[in-house]
């Protein structure tokens, strides 16, 4: 007989308005699989509705760029910039809607860490400094990173109208909401990082000057979309995709202050980028991250980071360390994990074969078949 779970992350939860069935999202995962102009594809549709299909309560797609300048980060990359993008991305919040969850676009700038741009030959970033380690061929890249060019003030502007623009195309594509991307090493990460940021405008220096573009970002999206329906969620990370060791200089500290300035966000999503929820999670005043970015911001928060690991997530949802968990690899091998908790049935562990050579979903779909 299937034994019928009670997992803490399987209870009802509202965000905003809007009443969720369970605590489980799916984490944003680039897949590089869109057509060459970055309009998404019906594969793409199937993709993501199998999550909702899979009780996902939150569905969160890929980081999508925002505009024609340098937000591109990858060949491939899905974009929001143009009306045959949102026309395809209507047909994919359609698709995961009907199916059940939420769906919730990922707005993304790369910046430095752009590695293939259709309209763009050279980079950008807030400073002229290369950034370390080299791309990553798994997404298309190889070889150093170039050095950015130092982004103007108008470049900046450019940034900020591009994310909005596109949560306004967002919105009428029918998602519930928007994830601004200002974690893992990308662009409004960037700004936040002092290695990479050295400009002496507003906003480079002070904690507050370099966490202004991503709140200036998020006012401006909220601006542009009144609607307090619609989530405008953002994502923060200490660690970065070639940084995984990267830790914030001043600990708790520095970590309240930058929940402090984005609190108006709808919800507060911190990746676990290089190392699970449980090893990055505890700052220097014994708090955990997630906990000390509910108590400031008191907004709900998204732990991630290993957390297909039940006993942890259990552990991280009643303990009052965060309200909502997202499963990034685990649910590509299990796109139905929240029906698998429910019925304590095994999951299938993730195999980084499922991303190689590349991380498209061709790749993904060949493994499901060579397994089945
Ligand atoms: C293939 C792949 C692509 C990813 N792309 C993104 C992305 O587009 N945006 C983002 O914020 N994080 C991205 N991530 C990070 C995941 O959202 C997540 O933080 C990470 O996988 C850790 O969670 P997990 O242990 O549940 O996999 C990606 C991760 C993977 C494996």
């Amino acid at each position: 007989m299937e034994k019928i779970v009670a997992h803490p992350a399987l209870q009802p939860f509202n965000l905003q308005t809007t009443a969720l069935s369970n605590r489980l999202a799916v984490a944003p995962m680039t897949r590089v699989s869109a057509e060459e102009d970055g309009t998404p594809t019906a594969e793409m549709a199937d993709y993501y509705a199998g999550f909702a299909q899979g009780g996902f309560g939150i569905v969160i797609t890929e980081g999508v760029y925002t505009d024609e300048f340098y937000s591109q980060g990858y060949l491939n990359q899905p974009g929001i910039t143009t009306d045959r993008h949102t026309k395809a991305w209507g047909q994919i919040s359609d698709a995961v809607r009907q199916a059940g969850a939420q769906p919730v676009l990922q707005l993304m700038h790369a910046g430095a860490l752009s590695q293939g741009n259709r309209y763009r030959c050279s980079t950008a970033g807030p400073s002229a400094v290369r950034p370390l380690r080299a791309m990553m061929e798994a997404y298309g890249g190889s070889g150093p990173w170039p050095v950015p060019n130092a982004m103007s003030l108008k470049d900046i502007e450019r940034v900020i109208a591009g994310f909005v623009d596109s949560a306004v195309a967002a919105r009428s594509a029918g998602f519930t909401g928007v994830e601004v991307h200002s974690a893992n090493g990308y662009l409004l990460d960037q700004f936040l990082t002092p290695y990479m940021n050295t400009r002496t405008d507003e906003f480079g220096g002070s904690i507050t000057n370099r966490v202004r573009l991503t709140a200036t970002v998020i006012a401006a999206i909220r601006a542009a979309v009144p609607d307090p329906g619609f989530w405008v969620g953002v994502r923060l990370s200490q660690g970065k995709v070639n940084d995984h060791a990267y830790r914030w200089e001043h600990g708790a500290e520095e970590a309240a202050l930058i929940f402090a300035t984005v609190s108006d966000a709808s919800y507060i999503h911190i990746a676990g980028e290089g190392s699970g929820w449980e090893e990055g999670a505890l700052l220097d005043n014994g708090e955990t991250i997630t906990a000390l970015a509910r108590r400031v911001t008191q907004k709900p928060v998204i732990a991630n980071g290993n957390l297909a690991d039940t006993d942890l997530s259990a552990r991280v949802v009643q303990g009052g360390h965060a309200d909502l968990i997202s499963i990034g690899r685990s649910a590509l091998a299990n796109p139905d994990y929240p029906a698998k908790l429910a019925r304590g049935i095994d999951l299938v562990a993730f195999d980084p074969a499922m991303l190689a050579p590349k991380v498209t979903l061709a790749n993904t779909t060949a493994w499901r078949a060579r397994t089945a």
